[in-house]
């Protein structure tokens, strides 16, 4: 496996490999998606976070979480008062996934060789930024980060330490929050999301 040569300037090392990403065929997912999206952000961000994967919004656009999704997480990162332009947000798989229903693309779930295979870039941007805090937004991004299942509600809350350094914060996915039906529920569950990202900026 290559890594980034030590020394090397950060920047063109980051572009180098965004532009490398773009032809990316290290599994089948580039052949239905627009295009590959890839993390933003400044390369020292103190937080990185990773979402699952990019969906049709961001598949169009080309940036990760402006999407509804997008929305919930802007207005829980305002809330928490981390500001967007200075975390790095990147996804597990970079490629968006979905099924085909008349005009509509519904939104697939990666599945466990896909996050593999997109690993392979999320541990190159991993080790250019390497972040003191990363943030797995959801199953998938933990399954990516920490190379296990895990249940969120069984880690979250708590950071993990990573063998690389730096670590990691589990905590819901936005699209989760947008999926709860009962208002009242809504609206705990996205405090708890305010206060989790609470938490998190201030270990940055
Ligand atoms: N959901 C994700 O996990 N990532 C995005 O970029 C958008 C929606």
């Amino acid at each position: 496996e290559r890594r980034i040569e030590p020394g090397s300037n950060l920047r063109a090392s980051w572009e180098a490999l965004m532009k490398e990403a773009r032809g990316c065929t290290r599994c089948d997912l580039y052949k239905h998606g627009t295009q590959t999206v890839f993390g933003e952000g400044p390369l020292d961000a103190t937080i990185m976070f990773v979402g699952e994967q990019p969906g049709d919004q961001e598949d169009l656009a080309g940036r990760p979480f402006v999407g509804p999704a997008g929305q919930v997480f802007d207005e829980a990162l305002e809330k928490a008062g981390i500001v967007r332009s200075e975390v790095y947000v990147t996804n597990a798989v970079k490629h968006f996934k979905f099924e085909q229903r008349g005009k509509k693309r519904i939104h697939s779930k990666p599945n466990a060789g896909e996050i593999e295979a997109c690993r392979w870039w999320i541990d190159q941007e991993r080790t250019l930024i390497r972040p003191p805090v990363t943030v797995a937004l959801g199953a998938t991004a933990a399954r990516s980060i920490l190379d296990k299942v895990v249940t969120i509600s069984k880690v979250r809350g708590s950071p993990i330490p990573l063998a690389e350094g730096g670590e990691c914060w589990v905590t819901v996915h936005p699209s989760f929050l947008l999926r709860i039906p009962e208002p009242e529920r809504r609206v705990e569950e996205r405090q708890k999301f305010v206060d989790d990202l609470k938490r998190i900026r201030d270990r940055a």
